[in-house]
């Protein structure tokens, strides 16, 4: 099986979580060959804890022949120029959410993954199994014609790191970090997002780090979107920073109302259950849900939230092609950037903003 040789820039909590650990059981598909932190301790010390050399310039890792991929998973703002930098470079690139903290940038990674044709899988990912089997069951009309839909991801925020409160360093607060995997999950289940309005605004200040440290915040951390498509359907957002449940417990739920039936996505308990009054839903496990006896589980597969994204990845690569099914779409991916940047606008004038 061939291997491809990787490396991670930024070596913080999601490169831990998500990245050192993927690639450490997934040894058939990929080699880590370096790292890269613009601290020198911690690029140092992630070198050694993975016994691979740590380079301080991002260029000296770049300028390696061998590198195929970079993973970008340092500060929001800098993920867009730290990626087209690789790209530029010849290597392919895996961009950690937000791809981009504004259009303009997010259309030049988009030019850059086409001037240079590597592969640009920018995150999130949506091909999860709750998200694909609820396309299928929209798709093909089992919950009749879709009018609305509601998304909500919430918790305390990620107190590990208060530069994410800082707009100085990482420009964009909750839509950024949280608001994002619905709005994006939302252009999955209905293509490219037309319109935007809401409300963006800072509710809690005053905040303490998980190491007991106060800081002031300075970005948004509460935010209530209604989101519109050509085919009508109309959708609200909510995202916050100020719900009693941690980082492992948050909310995360997508409701999607048809005229036949309605789907509820929770991904704290990934389950997908659908209220089917009218028919049975074939091999699901009937059940009584908020108080609705004509409720079914959906049996779906399992799924790794940090494997299935390598695993795409790789299978992506290996084919030459794109992410399967639609996945990191980049066109989707820079659509999703621009509707952030339009709720911002609509928020500040009151107005609804359109997405050209
Ligand atoms: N933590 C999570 O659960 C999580 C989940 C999904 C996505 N993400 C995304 O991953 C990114 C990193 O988040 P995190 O929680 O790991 O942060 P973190 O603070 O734990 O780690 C970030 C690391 O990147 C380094 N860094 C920052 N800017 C750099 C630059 N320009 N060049 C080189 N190194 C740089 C920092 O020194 C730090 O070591 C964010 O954009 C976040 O949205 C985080």
């Amino acid at each position: 099986m061939e291997k491809i040789n990787i490396a991670v820039a930024g070596c913080g909590d999601i490169a831990h979580i998500r990245y050192f650990n993927a690639i450490s059981q997934l040894t058939d598909k990929f080699n880590l060959i370096g790292v890269h932190d613009r601290c020198p301790e911690v690029c140092s010390s992630t070198a050694r804890e993975f016994q691979v050399p740590g380079y301080d310039k991002l260029e000296d890792l770049l300028a390696l022949e061998e590198l195929d991929t970079l993973i970008v998973t340092t500060y929001h703002p800098s993920h867009a120029q730290i990626a087209i930098a690789a790209m530029e470079a010849g290597k392919n690139v895996i961009i950690e959410k937000p791809f981009a903290t504004s259009a303009k940038d997010a259309k030049l990674v988009r030019q850059a993954a086409e001037r240079t044709g590597k592969l640009c899988m920018a995150l999130p990912f949506e091909i999860y199994p709750p998200f694909v089997e609820a396309k299928r069951i929209i798709d093909q009309g089992l919950i009749g014609k879709v009018a609305s839909a509601d998304a909500m991801f919430a918790h305390q925020g990620p107190l590990h790191a208060p530069w994410f409160f800082d707009r100085e360093k990482a420009d964009w607060g909750v839509l950024a970090d949280l608001g994002i995997y619905p709005i994006s999950i939302l252009s999955y289940l209905f293509g490219s997002i037309k319109a935007v309005s809401g409300k963006v605004e800072c509710l809690t200040k005053d905040r303490v780090s998980l190491k007991g440290e106060a800081f002031t915040s300075s970005v948004e951390d509460n935010v209530a979107a209604v989101l519109e498509w050509e085919s009508g359907v109309v959708a609200t957002v909510r995202s916050n920073w100020c719900t009693a449940a941690d980082k492992n417990g948050c909310i995360y739920s997508i409701n999607v109302y048809g005229s036949k039936g309605i789907l509820y996505i929770n991904m704290l308990t990934h389950q997908l259950i659908m209220y089917s009054p009218n028919a049975p839903v074939e091999g699901a496990k009937k059940i009584s849900y908020l108080g609705f006896d004509e409720s079914y589980l959906i049996d779906i597969k399992e799924y790794d939230d940090h494997l299935d994204i390598l695993n795409a990845f790789y299978e992506a690569r290996m084919a030459g092609g794109t992410i399967r099914d639609d996945g990191c779409n980049m066109d989707r991916q820079v659509n999703i950037i621009e509707a952030i940047e339009k709720l911002y606008e609509a928020s500040a004038t009151g107005y609804k903003m359109d997405i050209m």
